[in-house]
């Protein structure tokens, strides 16, 4: 090689190393796969945690490349964001929020009004005139002090009971002390407070994703708000899936949530191959084929606005030895990576490998 050559070498290795690492299946290397690119119109998310983001170098350069969309994994929720009346902590969040402004991305706010990860003083103890004042107070200070740099907010998170149709909400402090107000309150407090309708204001729910009793209640609750004029932007699905548990109906499902006015968004996807289940080349490529179903249907509904993962690589997952999202532990890209970036072009359902 001459120097001349070598020279070269070296700068297009530098510059594109890329193009000398990391091949995939088919030859083309991941690196030049850029899913919040491939996912345009919609955006492609993640669950952002600030343990991680700086003091992990691989999670923070996919968190930098590859996302167009952040959601605070635990730093907006009650206990960590208000941990003591009225006192608020917005330094981790900041943090997030700093960053995808940064790397141009949205932010969807989590969450407002929830069961769990509540700071302890927000419990039974306070009148329901009490809880009142502090969920307007809560709601109004976090959307003043993010004024212009939220897209969306989760206002309201996992309300709906899983023993419909014989009980509609959940129960918990909310439906407790306020009974079938509790959503409307809180998503009256955040439109007050965002006047001018700079958030979508979400309603976020797990086990909706197929037709089934608990996706009826959730629709028939929300046509109800729709018809009485409570402020409301978005579903948002978290899909956390077990292998093969995707359901069928599940464009079907987004569609008719879209076709009452509504935006859809999947929230939390993840697809769990299950402890004791083997790790081995099929479960990735079914793992994939589940990540393309989810991901496709989104893309076949004009109004469903993006899709979220819940982390970033399997390290990282909330869901503790889980293979479950499209980057493994070493921060590599999974069979579900490709499935996705197929998924935004419109190709076909990736196969299965003819053996394990
Ligand atoms: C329940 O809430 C009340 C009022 O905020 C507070 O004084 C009390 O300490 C809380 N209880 C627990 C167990 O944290
Ligand atoms: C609903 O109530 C009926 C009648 O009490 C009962 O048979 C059924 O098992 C209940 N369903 C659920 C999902 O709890
Ligand atoms: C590989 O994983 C799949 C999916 O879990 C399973 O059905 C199959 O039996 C596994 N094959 C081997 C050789 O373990
Ligand atoms: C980040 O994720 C890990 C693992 O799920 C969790 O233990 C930790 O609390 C998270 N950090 C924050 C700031 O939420
Ligand atoms: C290889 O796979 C990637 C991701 O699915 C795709 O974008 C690319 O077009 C494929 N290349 C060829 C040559 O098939």
């Amino acid at each position: 090689m001459s120097p001349n050559a070598l020279t070269f070498a070296l700068i297009a290795l530098l510059s594109f190393p890329g193009a000398f690492t990391a091949p995939t299946q088919n030859g083309t290397s991941s690196q030049n796969i850029i899913l919040r690119d491939l996912a345009r119109p919609r955006y492609f998310g993640a669950a952002m945690n600030t343990t991680f983001l700086f003091h992990d170098q691989a999670y923070t350069k996919l968190i930098q490349t590859q996302f167009s969309a952040f959601t605070p994994e635990n730093e907006m929720k009650w206990e960590e964001i208000e941990p003591e009346p009225n006192q608020f902590v917005f330094g981790p969040a900041d943090e997030i929020v700093k960053e995808a402004q940064t790397l141009y991305a949205k932010v969807r706010g989590h969450n407002f009004e929830w069961n769990n990860q509540l700071a302890p003083w927000v419990n039974t103890s306070l009148t329901a005139v009490e809880l009142d004042r502090a969920l307007q107070n809560h709601i109004t200070t976090i959307l003043n002090h993010y004024r212009g740099k939220l897209y969306a907010v989760d206002v309201v998170n996992e309300l709906i009971s899983d023993n419909t149709p014989n009980e509609t909400f959940k129960q918990g402090i909310w439906d407790t002390k306020f009974g079938e107000d509790a959503i409307p309150k809180a998503l009256t407090y955040a439109r007050a407070a965002d006047p001018h309708n700079t958030v979508k204001l979400y309603i976020n729910e797990y086990g909706t994703e197929g037709i089934d009793s608990k996706s009826d209640a959730l629709y028939n609750v929300v046509k109800g708000f729709l018809a009485d004029g409570v402020p409301l932007d978005g579903i948002g699905f978290q899909c956390h899936f077990g292998l093969g548990q995707v359901p069928p109906t599940l464009q079907q499902n987004l569609r008719r949530f879209t076709d009452l006015g509504l935006d859809v968004a999947v929230t939390e996807l993840d697809i769990n191959i299950g402890t004791g289940n083997p790790q081995n080349a099929t479960a990735f490529a079914l793992q994939a084929q589940d990540y393309w179903t989810v991901v496709n249907a989104c893309v076949n509904v004009e109004r469903c606005v993006g899709v979220s993962v819940w982390g970033v690589s399997d390290d990282h997952s909330w869901l503790p030895n889980g293979a479950v999202l499209p980057w493994d532990k070493n921060k590599q890209p999974k069979p579900a990576f490709y499935a996705i970036a197929d998924a935004f072009q419109g190709k076909p359902k990736p196969g299965l490998p003819t053996d394990n």
